[in-house]
């Protein structure tokens, strides 16, 4: 079985050495123009040229969790599309999602500012009930999401294509009940994928829906978010504030207005990392199971787009 490795802004060595320590029996290669074609690859933005030349690629391993830019490439014909599936990162988005909603319900932003200036302030307790969350996409992340925010006793709703049921989690699916969801909800957790169909879905319209005092955490992709949208909200005080993870351009460009809004929290794009080890557990686990004519888990449908 050969394997070959091609992912832009990642140090194959690593990679390489994990992937030949659990794919003893395979060679595995860093791809070079006009190497053989391969069996598998694992790819991470990977240039045209090197899909054009995979003409009998049984699985695209793709090192994230989110294949939009893989999607927007001519894909090889019988290749399975296969995305990472947790892989170690659901519980890095609960920890990211609730630190940042729980940093906003108990005003931990407004404490560090005053122990800036040494002013030791009580702020009055809110009330759980005033803060329902809801979480845009119940996949493998979004339902990990949904369910640590239950822990913390927040009301939360959950919105999917097809209906789900989640223990505490108030479903909603589909484009019919977006804006009965949005209404219900104060905080609002993006981790859809990008698609046609969610792509610019955080706009002004939308957003304005949510309960006043609103707070967006966008942590799946910038693409969904129109960003002017959301700084005449935050201006308008229709929206509290927001904290991004993701952005239309990333790095975001130094002179972005989300850099310094007042009521924006930036982080670059880290809330939920891939994970070397568990990534290569499961890539390879995977290969083998592909290799043996077994089903598996993460399969993508370019069709559908996720
Ligand atoms: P997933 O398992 O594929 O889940 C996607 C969810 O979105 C599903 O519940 C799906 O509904 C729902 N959905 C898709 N299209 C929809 C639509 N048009 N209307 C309503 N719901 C829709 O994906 P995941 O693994 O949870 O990852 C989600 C996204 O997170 C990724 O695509 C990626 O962009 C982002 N991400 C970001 C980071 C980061 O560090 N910031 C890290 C990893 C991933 P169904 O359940 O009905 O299919
Ligand atoms: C990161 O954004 C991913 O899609 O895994």
């Amino acid at each position: 079985m050969n394997v070959t490795f091609c992912c832009t802004d990642t140090k194959a060595e690593p990679w390489l050495a994990g992937l030949r320590m659990a794919l003893p029996h395979a060679h595995v290669s860093e791809w070079q123009p006009g190497a053989p074609p391969a069996d598998h690859a694992v790819v991470w933005a990977p240039p045209q040229q090197f899909l054009d030349e995979q003409t009998r690629l049984k699985g695209l391993f793709n090192i994230g969790a989110g294949v939009d830019a893989l999607l927007k490439l001519r894909l090889p014909p019988h290749a399975k599309v296969v995305r990472l599936d947790d892989a170690g990162m659901s519980v890095q988005m609960a920890e990211y999602v609730c630190h940042a909603v729980i940093r906003h319900f108990r005003e931990f932003d407004g404490y560090e500012a005053d122990v800036a200036h040494s002013k030791w302030s009580y702020r009055k307790p809110r009330m759980r009930a005033d803060f329902p969350v809801g979480v845009m996409g119940l996949g493998v992340l979004g339902e990990r999401v949904a369910r640590a925010l239950r822990q913390f006793d927040f009301p939360v709703h959950g919105w999917s294509r097809s209906p789900k049921t989640i223990e505490g989690v108030v479903g909603h699916s589909g484009a019919a009940q977006l804006d009965g969801f949005l209404a219900s909800c104060r905080v609002l957790v993006n981790l859809l994928p990008l698609t046609p169909d969610t792509r610019d879905i955080l706009n002004h319209r939308t957003l304005s829906l949510l309960r006043p005092g609103g707070y967006v955490i966008n942590v799946a992709r910038g693409a969904h978010l129109v960003d002017d949208d959301l700084i005449a909200l935050l201006d308008n005080g229709h929206l509290a504030g927001a904290t991004l993870d993701v952005f239309r351009t990333e790095p975001l460009p130094a002179a972005h207005p989300f850099w310094t809004h007042p009521r924006i929290t930036v982080t670059p794009h880290t809330s939920a990392r891939t994970l070397r080890e568990e990534s290569i557990a499961q890539i390879a686990g995977k290969m083998l199971a592909l290799e043996r004519g077994e089903p598996i888990a993460g399969l993508v449908d370019p069709v559908r787009g996720y």
